[in-house]
This record gives C-alpha cells, structure tokens and sequence, in this order.
C-alpha cells in the first residue's frame, strides 16, 4: 500500500513544476532568421535553432519563444502569414520543428509560439477566398465600400471608407479589383485584418492554437493583440468613422502618430477573445499536463494592459510589461527606474505574474538605448524581479543595433518612409542583425559564399558569445550567474523591496523567511560609491557575491557585510545573504524548535513514568 502513494506523492510534485513553471519562467525569444543558418543559405533556420539548444539548455532557459516560423512572403518579415498551419520552406519542414520540440523537450526547455491573429498575409488561402466572396471567407476580413467624393473642380472620385492610418504609414485601406471593395490593413498592404466580428473567423484561429497545442507546443506570444477589433459601423450610421487628430508634433498626414486612434486599436471586445483564447489553453491542462502560456503584445496605457491578465471569473493572459522599453533610458535615474517597476507591481492584480521585457526585435538593443554601461545592470534587473523574464536573442551578450544601409533595409516599417537619409530612424532592422557566435566569417552565424539576410554587425569580432565564453569577466558570464541564482527559492518566491538610495543606487531584495536573501545593486553613476545598506533591517549583513558585472572591482565570492559595500562605477553586482529570519512561518518555526523539544521530553518522561 506504501508504494503506491509514494508514486502518487511524486506524480504530483513532477506535474506541479510543470502547472507553475511559466510564473518564475525565464524565456528566451529568438528570431529566426538571424539567430542560426544550418544550411549555408544566409538565412536562420530551425535546425540551425536545434544546433543550438545545447547552448540555451547551458545558460538556464527555460523556454523559447519562436517569432513566426510559418510559410510567408516576408514583406513583414514572417508577421504576414500565408498558412498558419505550415512551416516556411527556407526555415525548414514539419519534420524539422518536431525534431527541434522533441530535442527542446528532452532538455527541459519548452517552446512558445509566436500566433498571428490580427491579419493573415495576402497569399494567404483565406485571403483569396473572401475575395472571391465565398463563404464563409467573405466575411473573414474587413470589408468595405469606398466613399464618394468629390474635388473642388467638381470631379467625383471614390475615397477610402475612413481617413485610418497603418502603422507602417499611408491609408489602412487597400482597394481590391476582384471584390470591388477596400480591405483593411493596420500593417503593410500584404498584412488583411482579420474580422473578429464574425464567429467563423473565431473559431477558426482557436483552431490555429489546437494545431499547435496538439503537437506539444507550451503556449503562445499573442502578436499585436489590442489591434483585433474596429469600430463597429453598425453604431456609427453604417460607416467606419474617421479618427480625430492627435496635434502629435512631427508627425505628418501619413503618419500613424497623426491620428489618436479611438475606433482602431485598444476596444473593449478585445478582453474576450483573449479570456476565450485562455480557455483553450486550458483544455490542454488535464491532457497534456502541463500549463501553456500566454503572452500578449500591446502597446497601450497600464490600466488598459492589465485587463488582458484576466478578470475575478476569467483567467487571461500576462500583457507584455514593455515599461522598461518605453519608459527608461539611458539618463534615468535610479529614482525613475524604482517607480517604474513599482508601478506595474502596483497596478497589477494581486495573484497575477508580473513580466519583464528589456528588449525585442521591434526595438533598439539595450545596449543603443540604456547605453553599453547598463547592460549588466538591465539584464539583472529583469532575471532578479518576480515572475517571468524575457530575453531577446543576443542581450545575453549585449549584442548592439548593427549598421544596414538604405539598399540592405528589409524592415517595410523603414521602405516605406520612402527616405532614404532617415528611414534608419524607423528601422527594426539593426536590432535583427545575425546573432554573434564567434569571429569567424559572418560571425558563425552561417557558412553562406554570398551574403546573409541582413548584414552582420561590424563589432563581431570582438563582440561575440565564443569571446565572451573565454572571458570570465563578460556580460555573458555575468547574465549566467544570475540566471544560476535566478533559481534560488527568494527570487523564485521571495518578496520584493526596491530602494533607489540616490540618484544612482537601486537596490532590489528579494526575501524569503527561512532562505538566503538576494540582493541587487546597481550604480548608474561613472563614480565608484560605498553604500550601507543596514536600513535594509530584515536582510542579514553576511552578504557574499555571486554575480559581478563587467565594470565591477568587487569580484565572484567576496564576502562582506550590509553596512559597507563598495560599487564601481556602472557596475551590477548580485548578493547572497544569510538566511532571512523575520515574521511569519520562519521564525515562529525556529523560535518554536525549543519548546517542540521541551514538549517531547516531557511526554517522553511521562510516558517512561507512567507505563
Ligand atoms: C508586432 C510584431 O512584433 C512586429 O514585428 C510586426 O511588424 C507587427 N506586430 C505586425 O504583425
């Protein structure tokens, strides 16, 4: 009778690591085109991702996120999705992505998705298909008749149905010859919005994230999801009203910063289908035994990001924290930098997980916008906080932004500014450059005679993972130390205190009763300083080093105490305390050792006197 329940003692405790690994989890996003090319191409790949599991295994990561690695054109680099269903021919097979889910699986890192919903591509079968006004893919994407109008001279002519803006400049509008009609589109011309006003187009991408969840996969990062719903014309006399002007500075009538988009992005509608998405994640619990994830990606006020995380009846997703995106730079004080995390653990729901993203392929490297001396000191930040920590491609290594000229630019966000002297101001493409593996031709990233995708960054030959593997003081050791004590019960459970004790000190404790305490500190000034930390009364003053970044003096192991601790300039440095006693269980539980054994002396006395 013993062994069973021993068994069923160990199921629970394997499956309760894998209902609660994404709380804590660290994930790893890659773009594939940039991060390994397999086969000679110039192009990443997923075997060339495979290749590399081994390396993310080694660093601690828990999970990645794939950007999309399905069939596309490109014209949004993979984001215009021809079938969500198949994978893109030069990334490889369906047989390849098993390949790299099972070996992903037998390391213990578990693979996110990337899903697509706002907009398919326009060679996609869907697309074609709602042109041809057949149902029900005639109601898949937004449809709608232009406007008549007429010029001053009296010529009449159709206009688009509103005065919308793409997020990638010019009309959100594309006429269609086939349909007769205008569709939609919030990105490139290639990128038709989905209509979510219609149940088929619903139930059609739960059916997308059935696909993959059938094969395994642990959940999903949710592309641009506060862009699903429109205004509903039915509320607005039977057309799609025009948005007002925002008065943004600098910005042009093409612009997308022209126009305050009321009626286009951040609708309430939205909440749902998210809560709904969520169910289907659910679905997979029982079955496949672990919790998938869901990530969202929105750009939009903190009050209106923290409903994705769900409601008092409904579980929803964790809406990317991107404060540290947009937020911060490279002159933000210590003062500014404790308020914005505090904010978004202030406005979350007690009992959600809280996120931190430092960098993405849509934004500069941390390097370009928190300067190469907060490198350390924004990798720590984001793997010591609580809850889930996103690291993209190449911040391990403090890869920066690469030089790509006007006639090497693929970015549409960049072309279409038509300008070839500052359309480098609106390109993602420096922050996609192939990822640094070592000095050797293309930096390793591939063995291609021509050329690869994107130009490979100049620094390379200095600024590479196999330089930095060599060198014990590197960001990239230094980004491992911290994912090692990243597994430590206080950052996993501990609670959170962040003092900024000056302009240029921030100090974060994670404290956990009955384990040792971890602390972060970060100088952001060039000048060393000695800081005491004794009003930090509940952290224990042995404190010993275990993590020192690339501009610290105070090496790995040195031990000291609270009161007198002395940082470089730019350095970040992580501590382990002594173990923390205060409050609660911990120290009534020590404190109650003594008369625990009081107890069962007497009762041992009593007994022997007695029977
Ligand atoms: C957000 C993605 O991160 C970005 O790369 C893409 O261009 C847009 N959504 C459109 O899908």
């Amino acid at each position: 009778m013993r062994l069973p329940i021993l068994l069923l003692l160990v199921a629970t405790a394997a499956s309760a690591s894998d209902l609660d690994w994404w709380k804590t989890a660290l994930i790893y996003q890659i773009y594939p085109r940039s991060f390994k090319d397999s086969n000679g191409d110039g192009t990443g790949d997923l075997n060339g991702i495979t290749e590399k599991l081994p390396y993310l295994h080694d660093t601690g990561i828990d999970a990645i996120w794939l950007s999309p690695i399905y069939r596309s054109p490109n014209y949004d680099s993979g984001y215009d999705i021809t079938d969500y269903r198949s994978i893109q021919e030069e990334y490889g097979t369906m047989e390849d992505f098993e390949r790299l889910l099972n070996v992903s699986r037998s390391l213990g890192i578990r693979v996110v998705l990337d899903f697509v919903p706002n907009h398919t591509g326009n060679e996609s079968e869907w697309f074609n298909r709602s042109i041809a006004g057949e149902a029900p893919y005639n109601e898949y994407y937004v449809w709608a008749d232009g406007l008549n109008a007429t010029y001053d001279n009296g010529t009449v002519y159709t206009k688009p149905p509103s005065n919308w803006i793409s997020n990638f400049r010019k009309s959100a509008w594309e006429f269609n010859e086939v349909r007769g009609q205008y569709y939609l589109h919030q990105f490139v011309i290639g990128q038709p919005d989905l209509n979510y006003r219609s149940n088929y187009v619903q139930e059609a991408m739960k059916n997308v994230l059935r696909f993959w969840l059938d094969k395994g996969v642990s959940g999903f990062r949710v592309d641009a999801v506060n862009k699903l719903y429109e205004a509903d014309p039915n509320n607005y006399g039977g057309v799609y009203p025009d948005e007002p002007l925002s008065g943004a500075a600098n910005a042009g009538p093409d612009d997308y910063e022209y126009l305050s988009h009321i009626y286009t992005e951040n609708l309430l509608e939205t909440y749902d289908v998210v809560y709904s998405w969520r169910d289907v994640l659910d679905e997979y619990i029982t079955s496949q035994g672990e919790y998938k994830i869901m990530m969202t990606e929105a750009y939009a006020a903190l009050q209106l990001m923290i409903r994705y995380y769900g409601t008092s009846t409904r579980n929803g997703s964790i809406p990317f924290n991107f404060s540290f995106l947009g937020d911060i730079n490279k002159n933000s004080t210590a003062w500014e930098i404790k308020t914005v995390i505090d904010r978004w653990m202030t406005y979350m729901p007690s009992g959600r997980v809280a996120n931190w993203v430092i960098g993405n392929h849509d934004q500069s490297r941390v390097a370009n916008r928190q300067g190469v001396d907060r490198i350390d000191a924004m990798n720590m930040l984001a793997l010591i906080l609580p809850g889930v920590t996103i690291t993209y491609q190449g911040e391990e290594i403090g890869m920066e932004d690469g030089y790509v000229s006007w006639n090497d630019t693929q970015d549409p966000q960049a072309c279409n500014t038509d300008d070839p002297i500052n359309y480098y101001l609106h390109s993602r493409d420096p922050n996609r450059t192939p990822y640094q593996w070592d000095s050797t031709a293309h930096a390793g990233f591939s063995n291609t005679t021509g050329s690869t995708w994107l130009p490979v960054a100049d620094n390379y030959l200095t600024l590479n993972l196999a330089a930095q593997i060599a060198n014990p003081k590197s960001h990239y050791h230094f980004y491992k130390d911290v994912v090692t004590n990243r597994k430590s019960p206080a950052i996993q459970e501990g609670d959170l205190d962040t003092r900024a004790l000056s302009e240029s000190i921030l100090v974060v404790t994670r404290l956990l009763p009955g384990e040792a305490g971890m602390l972060g500190v970060v100088n952001l000034a060039s000048e060393a300083q000695t800081i005491d930390l004794t009003s930090l009364r509940l952290l224990p003053s042995d404190l010993e080093v275990v993590a020192s970044g690339v501009n610290c003096a105070l090496e790995k192991n040195a031990t000291l105490t609270k009161s007198s601790i002395p940082v470089s300039g730019h350095c970040a440095l992580l501590f382990r305390s002594g173990v923390v006693s205060y409050g609660g269980a911990a120290s009534t539980h020590y404190l109650s050792y003594p008369l625990i054994l009081l107890a069962l002396a007497s009762y041992t006395i009593i007994r022997t006197n007695f029977s």
